[in-house]
């Protein structure tokens, strides 16, 4: 005899037990996301004229309806504040071509924030954020919560449109590398 979902009990997380363990050592968990594979995003803001990318796997959908997901950024990067300030983003989902696109909106090659954008071809829809004009998939949305949790800030957003590029091959990290499928 299963619970159904609705009539699973609840222990209000206040009233959770501690755990008698220590945490789990930050290393090993790393290795263990190593093996989880994540679709490569960009997400992207704009205020007062001011555009920023971030390189994300940290990424899902949360609701169809209404359409809502979530993005993970390091709070400890002062340049993420943008985010907060300008209430919207997108989320764009990139194709096998993206790479170098990927590597720039992560830090990782050495061009300045302010040249990544020139690396793609942008365009706007509902919000005003950048969106990805060939990125495979993009979600414009409305920030509603966030949420700082450890280290991260858990952006919440209301999908206001969705832009579908050509449908292509996907840019996947996965074993600290990037992979298509
Ligand atoms: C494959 C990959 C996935 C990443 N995922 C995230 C993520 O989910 N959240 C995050 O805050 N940073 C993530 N990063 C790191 C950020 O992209 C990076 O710290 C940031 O873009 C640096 O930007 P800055 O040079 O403008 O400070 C990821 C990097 C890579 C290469």
């Amino acid at each position: 005899m299963g619970l159904t979902w609705s009539r699973m009990p609840v222990t209000p997380l206040d009233e959770m037990p501690l755990p008698d363990h220590p945490f789990l050592d930050p290393a090993l968990y790393r290795d263990g996301m190593a093996r989880y594979a994540g679709h490569v995003q960009v997400v992207t803001t704009e205020f007062e004229g001011v555009r920023r990318g971030v390189t994300v796997t940290a990424a899902c959908s949360v609701s169809d309806n209404p359409p809502t997901l979530l993005a993970c950024l390091n709070s400890s990067n002062a340049n993420n504040a943008i985010f907060g300030k300008s209430g919207i983003f997108a989320l764009n989902s990139l194709a096998a071509h993206h790479e170098a696109l990927a590597t720039a909106f992560a830090g990782l090659s050495g061009v300045p924030a302010e040249e990544r954008f020139t690396l793609g071809t942008w365009t706007t829809l509902a919000t005003g954020a950048p969106v990805l004009a060939d990125a495979v998939v993009s979600f414009d949305c409305r920030l509603t919560d966030i949420k700082q949790v450890s280290t991260h800030f858990v952006m919440f957003g209301e999908v206001k449109a969705i832009h579908f590029g050509e449908a292509r091959p996907s840019l996947i990290y996965l074993d600290r590398g990037f992979r298509t499928l």
